[in-house]
């Protein structure tokens, strides 16, 4: 297992819209074990592929309940709203509330290809959206109604 280095704002990659993964392989499996790691290692309960320079549409999200990951995710439904204050791994010195959905449904494919769905509410329906986000080049600071500087 190894850290990645985690790109940050100002870094083109981070505005990129990733590519779908096609390859469901051993490489995968062990980038997705590095990127679980990275995070852990980073005190952050989410990570995106696009985070450590790879524009693939990987996420891994861990908000106390253990790691999951996801490819090619897929909001298929989304309901509510809540503000919450986030950060970033990528944008180190702030953080900021956020408006989203409370509850999101997402389609995944596991690391073995395997179609899933997940639902999440509050806490985990943000880490999804906000690390999908990152997917599509959106960073929380496009979106935060209020951003401070972290102490
Ligand atoms: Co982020």
């Amino acid at each position: 297992m190894s850290a990645l280095e985690i790109k940050t704002a100002g870094n083109p990659v981070l505005r990129q819209v990733a590519a779908e993964v096609t390859r469901f392989d051993k490489k995968l499996g062990h980038f997705l074990k590095n990127m679980a790691e990275t995070m852990v290692q980073a005190n952050g309960c989410g990570l995106a592929a696009p985070q450590v320079g790879i524009s693939k549409r990987i996420i891994v999200v861990d908000v106390g309940e253990g790691v999951i990951e996801l490819i090619n995710p897929v909001i298929v439904v989304q309901k509510g709203s809540c503000v919450l204050e986030e950060g970033c791994l990528s944008v180190p010195d702030f953080v900021g509330e956020v408006e989203r959905a409370n509850f999101v449904s997402v389609n995944f494919y596991d690391r073995k290809g395997q179609k899933m769905n997940i639902e999440g509410e509050g806490l985990l329906a943000v880490a999804l959206q906000h690390e999908i986000d990152h997917l599509n080049g959106v960073l929380f600071v496009d979106k935060a109604k209020s951003l401070s500087h972290k102490e």
